[in-house]
């Protein structure tokens, strides 16, 4: 059993990775959940993630953390997720108790307070995370490792070299992947991979409720995919939540990796030293390589088990 902490900023593909993980109870226990500014505002991936808690009768501790980055302004991605940052499904307005609105305060309370060792997946910006590990460096022997998805080495998405979560707070990834916190990395060299097709979405149409919301999430993160040049749908961040379910579906290298922040082209680029004898010792298996089917059987799977644990229509 692992105990995990969710910090996200929900976000379509951060929604599919709270419901596949809260789907695993016997291999994955959520100590909590947080939040952060990023694909929207902080107050509406807070609505958002109380939303999809609140759909599956979840009682896991959500937590509002930051509301922007270290120090540049927030840049939000609604041309991906939408206005609300998770469009398409229509929620009743269900409210879903926020435990608190320090985030990095309570998330090391809850470390601390667990028997065991935390895996932090971090599915968003690095900020509340960065601020955790600098404000409560005791921490850090508490957290077996941090599955992230972020960055990529090949390429990025919201410039060409940089990946959303990593640009929109460079400064916080920097002082996340000089932690020495054992890192996983879901970068866009594999989540790019870890597709969902349009006949897998389709399928979930109407094949039980929380298929069903899936369904209408991933219905509108398709076609919104398409202006970026996607057929079928990268769920980036089901990566991070899926190496900790079926690791041996993914490949990877450990690597040194690195981030750029400095202002120009660059800035929130990662770059592993690929130098024959790295300057650094590798602090990040960077996976490369996903089993597609096993992938996107991983998230069915999981939604057909949430269809029959959810709460009655
Ligand atoms: C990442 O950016 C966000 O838009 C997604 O939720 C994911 O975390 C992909 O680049
Ligand atoms: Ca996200």
């Amino acid at each position: 059993m692992k105990h995990i902490w969710i910090d996200c900023d929900p976000g379509h593909d951060d929604a599919m990775a709270i419901l596949t993980a809260y789907a695993h109870p016997e291999k994955l226990h959520i100590l909590g959940v947080s939040t952060i500014g990023g694909n929207q505002t902080l107050q509406k991936v807070t609505q958002n993630a109380k939303n999809v808690l609140s759909f599956i009768g979840a009682e896991i501790p959500l937590a509002m953390g930051q509301s922007g980055p270290l120090v540049k302004p927030l840049n939000t991605a609604p041309e991906a997720h939408g206005e609300s940052g998770m469009d398409g499904p229509y929620f009743s307005g269900e409210d879903y108790p926020v435990v608190s609105e320090n985030a990095v305060a309570f998330m090391h309370e809850q470390i601390l307070a667990c028997p065991e060792p935390v895996t932090i997946v971090a599915l968003a910006p690095l900020t509340n995370i960065a601020l955790l590990l600098r404000t409560f460096p005791e921490v850090c022997s508490h957290i077996e490792c941090i599955s992230m998805m972020g960055g990529g080495i090949d390429h990025g998405n919201c410039t060409p070299l940089a990946e959303f979560n990593i640009y929109v707070d460079p400064e916080a990834a920097h002082i996340v992947f000089h932690s020495g916190i054992p890192i996983v990395m879901s970068g866009l060299d594999v989540t790019e991979q870890a597709t969902v097709t349009v006949a897998q979405i389709d399928s979930l149409q109407n094949r039980g409720r929380v298929s069903h919301l899936a369904y209408e999430l991933l219905h509108f993160y398709n076609e919104s995919g398409h202006q970026f040049g996607f057929i079928d749908s990268p769920v980036h961040d089901l990566c991070a939540v899926a190496w900790l379910l079926a690791p041996e579906i993914f490949r990877g290298t450990k690597r040194y990796v690195d981030v750029v922040t400095d202002e120009g082209a660059s800035r929130g680029q990662t770059f592993a030293d690929g130098r024959p004898i790295p300057a650094h010792p590798a602090n990040t298996l960077v996976l490369e390589q996903v089993d597609r089917e096993k992938f996107s059987a991983l998230l069915l799977d999981a939604l057909a088990r949430l269809d029959h644990v959810g709460k009655a229509e």
